[in-house]
C-alpha cells in the first residue's frame, strides 16, 4: 500500500526489499521540512513493505529450445519512471496507462509517497497469455517534503529526477546525491548544469544536492556537453514551470523524452521540438492534469528480439513499434535475422540460418542502445566469425563478459571494446550479473547453452522485465523461477 500524503508516517521500515537490493532492511527517516508549512501530526507507523520479496530467487534454464508464439511487450520502463516523477509538477490527478509492473516502479511510488504524493493502482492480469500493463492514478496535490533521502535515492537512481519537479514547483528541493553504481560512477552534474541555467541556486552538502529558487525558475539556454537523458528529462520538466523561455540544445533524442514530452503538454505544458536534439519550451505558471499511456519498452523488445534470434523460432512481439528501434533491428538483419512489421507489432525470426558477426558502437539514439549492449553480445557468442562491441555511453559497462565466459564464451577486452569469437556451442553453468541489462544477457545465453544455467540474483531482472520468465516459457523455453 503506498503511503497516503496527507498522513505519510515518519518512519517507515522497508522489509524484504530484495527485489530492489539484497540488502538488510533500511529505516528511512524523512519529512523534517514540510513545505507549505503545515503542521502535520508524523504518525510513527511501521510498515512492511515488500516489493517483490524474491531478491534471492534463481531462474534456471534448459537451452536448446526455439521460441515459437506470442510474446507482448510492456510499457516502457526508462517513461514509466520520469511520468511517474512528473505528477510533481502539478496538484491535479495524472493518470498513466500501460504502466508495466516492476520492482523499479513499486520503488518509484514509494518515493513519491515520501513526498506526499497518493497513487492508486488499477489493472489486473487478464490470463496466463495476456497481459495488460497499470493505471496509475498520482495525485501530487499535497506536497508534505521537498528532501528525497539517500536511503531511497541510492536504491534507484533515476530517483534523483524529482529534483527538477520540486523546485520548479515548490522553489525548493533536497536530494540525495544517487552514489555510484554497478555500471559506472553516472555523475550529475549536467543535471545541477540545467537547474543553475534555469536560475536555480545550487548547494552541495552532506551528500545532498539543494536547490533553491524562491521566486521560481527563469528561462534560459542549457547547452548539454554530451547527450543526457537524464539532463534532458530535468531539463524538460523544470523549464515547463519556469517563467520565460527555455531553449535546449543537444537534447537527447530518446523515444522516452518525446514521450515525457508528450504527456507533459498534455499537462498544458508548452514544448516543442522534443525528439530532436533541440527542444524549446514556454514555461507557464502551472500545469493541470492529463491521462497519458505510457509507450512500450524497445529495450524489452530488442531483448526478446535477440532472444529468437539466439534459439531461433519465430516470435511476435505484440505492440512493438519498429521506429522506436530501428538501429538495432537493423543489426539484427544484418546478422540474418527476419525482421517483419506487422499490425499486431514485429515479427521476428531465424530458421535455418547461423548468426552472421558484426560490429557494432553504442550511441545515445538513434544509435545502437547501450541498453542493448550486453544482450547482443550474448549473442554474438554463438556468431560465426569474430564480432566486435565498443561501448561508448557508460565506462565498466562490461560485467556479463566474465560471466558469459563461464558459459563457454570467448571474448577479449580492450578498453571499451570487445572481442568475440563465436563458439559452436555454450555449456550451462551457474551465473550471476550485478545490473539489469547484463543479467538479462545471461539468461539470452543460457537459453541457447547445453544443459542447465541458474542465474542468480534475480533481483535485477525483476528490476525491467515484467514476468520475463512467463513470457518466454510461454513461447517454448525451458525457464523457471525457483524461490530463494
Ligand atoms: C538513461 C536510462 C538508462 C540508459 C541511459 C543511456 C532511464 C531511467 N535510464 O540513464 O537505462 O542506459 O539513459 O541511454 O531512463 N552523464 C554525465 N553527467 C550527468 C548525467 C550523465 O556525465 O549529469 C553521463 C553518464 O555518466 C553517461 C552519459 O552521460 O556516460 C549518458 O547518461 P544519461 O543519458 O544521463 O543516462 P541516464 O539518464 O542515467
Amino acid at each position: 500500500m503506498i503511503p497516503k500524503g496527507g498522513d505519510f508516517s515518519e518512519k517507515i521500515v522497508l522489509k524484504n526489499e530484495s527485489a530492489v537490493s539484497p540488502s538488510s532492511p533500511v529505516t528511512l527517516t524523512p519529512a523534517r521540512h514540510c513545505v507549505g508549512g503545515a503542521l502535520r501530526v508524523m504518525v510513527r507507523r511501521q510498515r512492511a513493505c515488500k516489493v517483490g520479496g524474491r531478491g534471492m530467487d534463481r531462474i534456471r534454464i534448459t537451452g536448446g529450445q526455439k521460441l515459437n508464439g506470442i510474446i507482448p511487450i510492456a510499457g516502457a520502463k526508462n517513461a514509466a519512471l520520469p511520468l511517474m516523477i512528473a505528477s510533481l509538477l502539478t496538484d491535479e490527478t495524472l493518470i498513466l496507462d500501460n504502466v508495466p509492473r516492476l520492482a523499479d516502479v513499486a520503488l518509484l511510488q514509494r518515493i513519491l509517497g515520501n513526498h506526499g504524493v497518493d497513487i492508486t493502482v488499477n489493472g489486473k492480469r487478464l490470463g496466463e497469455t495476456q497481459y495488460d500493463g497499470q493505471t496509475l492514478h498520482i495525485s501530487a496535490a499535497n506536497i508534505i517534503d521537498t528532501t528525497a533521502p539517500y536511503e531511497l535515492v541510492s536504491r534507484m537512481r533515476a530517483s534523483f529526477w524529482v529534483i527538477a519537479p520540486l523546485v520548479a514547483r515548490m522553489g525548493e528541493a533536497k536530494v540525495s546525491m544517487p552514489g555510484g553504481c554497478a555500471i559506472g560512477t553516472r555523475p550529475v552534474d549536467l543535471l545541477i548544469l540545467a537547474l543553475e541555467n534555469l536560475g536555480a541556486e545550487i548547494a552541495i552538502d552532506k551528500g545532498y544536492v539543494i536547490a533553491r529558487a524562491k521566486n521560481g525558475l527563469k528561462g534560459g539556454r542549457i547547452v548539454f556537453p554530451k547527450v543526457t537523458v537524464s539532463g534532458t528529462h530535468t531539463a524538460l520538466m523544470a523549464a515547463s514551470l519556469a517563467h520565460g523561455f527555455t531553449e535546449i540544445e543537444n537534447a537527447a533524442r530518446e523515444p522516452e523524452i518525446a514521450d515525457v514530452a508528450d504527456c507533459l503538454n498534455k499537462m498544458g505544458a508548452k514544448i516543442s521540438g522534443a525528439g530532436s536534439s533541440h527542444i524549446v519550451v514556454e514555461g507557464v505558471p502551472r500545469l493541470k492534469g492529463a491521462r497519458h499511456r505510457v509507450l512500450p519498452d524497445r529495450i524489452e523488445t530488442g531483448t526478446y528480439a535477440m532472444a529468437v534470434a539466439m534459439t531461433g523460432g519465430d516470435v511476435l512481439l505484440e505492440n512493438a513499434r519498429v521506429e522506436l528501434l530501428q538501429t538495432p533491428l537493423d543489426v539484427l538483419m544484418r546478422c540474418g535475422v527476419s525482421v517483419s512489421p506487422t499490425n499486431a507489432g514485429v515479427r521476428i525470426a531465424r530458421n535455418g540460418s547461423g548468426i552472421a558477426p558484426v560490429e557494432v558502437t553504442t550511441a545515445p539514439f538513434p544509435g545502437f542502445p547501450t541498453d542493448l549492449q550486453a544482450q547482443l553480445m550474448a549473442l554474438m557468442t554463438r556468431a560465426n566469425g569474430t564480432s566486435r562491441i565498443t561501448e561508448t555511453i557508460f565506462e565498466n559497462r562490461f560485467m556479463h563478459v566474465q560471466e558469459l565466459v563461464r558459459l563457454g564464451a570467448r571474448i577479449q577486452l580492450d578498453g571499451d571494446c570487445a572481442t568475440i569469437e563465436g563458439v559452436d556451442a555454450l555449456k550451462g553453468a551457474p551465473v550471476m550479473a550485478t545490473d539489469l541489462r547484463a543479467s538479462v544477457s545471461l539468461v539470452i545465453a543460457g537459453l541457447a547453452a547445453e544443459g542447465e544455467t541458474m542465474v542468480n540474483r534475480v533481483y535485477h531482472l525483476d528490476r525491467g522485465f515484467e514476468r520475463l520468465e512467463d513470457k518466454l516459457s510461454a513461447c517454448g523455453a525451458a525457464i523457471e523461477r525457483l524461490s530463494g
